[in-house]
């Protein structure tokens, strides 16, 4: 049998299309590397806010960006994401965060610091890498790339669910705005836009299980020789 590869997984898709969860199985099932990118983003994001910056002022975005040091550690509470030392994994997924990203994501100087350190992550693949622009932008060369899709109703859903799950009231009509606002700047921004790339595996995940998805890609994986 030939040896195996340490291949370069990309997996994009919009908000609640699965990505995440697939993308951390699918690294934990190939002894892989599991790369949120848009806990970078986030991130960014929150130091902005946390030094009462506004997220529309490109040259406060882009300090925060050039100030961020990340680690990602898995522990028994799950995958940790730590900025400059400190444990932000909960603290980034706040709908104050979530609601000023975009600004912060369509600054090119932001994405050209965090794409330089998703690329550094990767250099020698084994690596499962999730967000908006990994088969487009980051990893062009990556051996899978997959596009995940799932209904607009069926996405809030579940990120409603993971919201509560959190201890996060939520408003389903105002939730469902907020994804449609997200989706509409993640597709429409100039840099970083995201896209299907030529070469991915499209996968509709509205009527999939997790493990359904997981071992779909652990497949498409395996065919290309990880
Ligand atoms: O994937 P997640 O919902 O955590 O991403 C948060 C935001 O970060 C997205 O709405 C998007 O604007 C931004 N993002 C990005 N590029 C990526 C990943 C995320 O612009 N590669």
């Amino acid at each position: 049998m030939a040896p195996r590869k340490k291949i370069k997984i990309a997996i994009d898709g919009p908000a609640g299309s699965g990505k995440s969860s697939t993308a951390k199985r699918v690294a934990e099932e190939l002894g892989y590397l599991f790369l949120d990118s848009g806990a970078m983003y986030r991130s960014v994001t929150f130091l902005v806010l946390r030094d009462g910056a506004d997220p529309h002022d490109p040259d406060a975005s882009r300090a925060a960006a050039q100030k961020a040091r990340f680690r990602f550690k898995r522990d028994d509470r799950g995958e940790r994401v730590i900025l400059n030392g400190e444990d932000v994994t909960d603290v980034i997924r706040t709908p104050l965060v979530t609601n000023n990203i975009a600004p912060v994501a369509a600054n090119p100087a932001v994405r050209e610091i965090l794409v330089k350190k998703q690329r550094a992550l990767g250099k020698n693949g084994g690596i499962v890498a999730e967000g908006r622009d990994i088969g487009t932008v980051v990893f062009c060369d990556a051996e899978l790339k997959v596009f995940l899709m799932a209904s607009i109703d069926e996405r809030t859903k579940r990120r409603a669910r993971e919201l509560r799950a959190r201890g996060i009231p939520v408003d389903f009509d105002r939730l469902l705005h907020d994804m449609k606002r997200r989706d509409q700047s993640d597709s429409t921004r100039e840099h970083g836009a995201l896209k299907i790339a030529p070469d991915a595996v499209h996968i509709d995940t509205s009527e999939l299980t997790l493990d359904e998805q997981v071992a779909f890609v652990v497949e498409q994986a395996r065919k290309r020789g990880a």
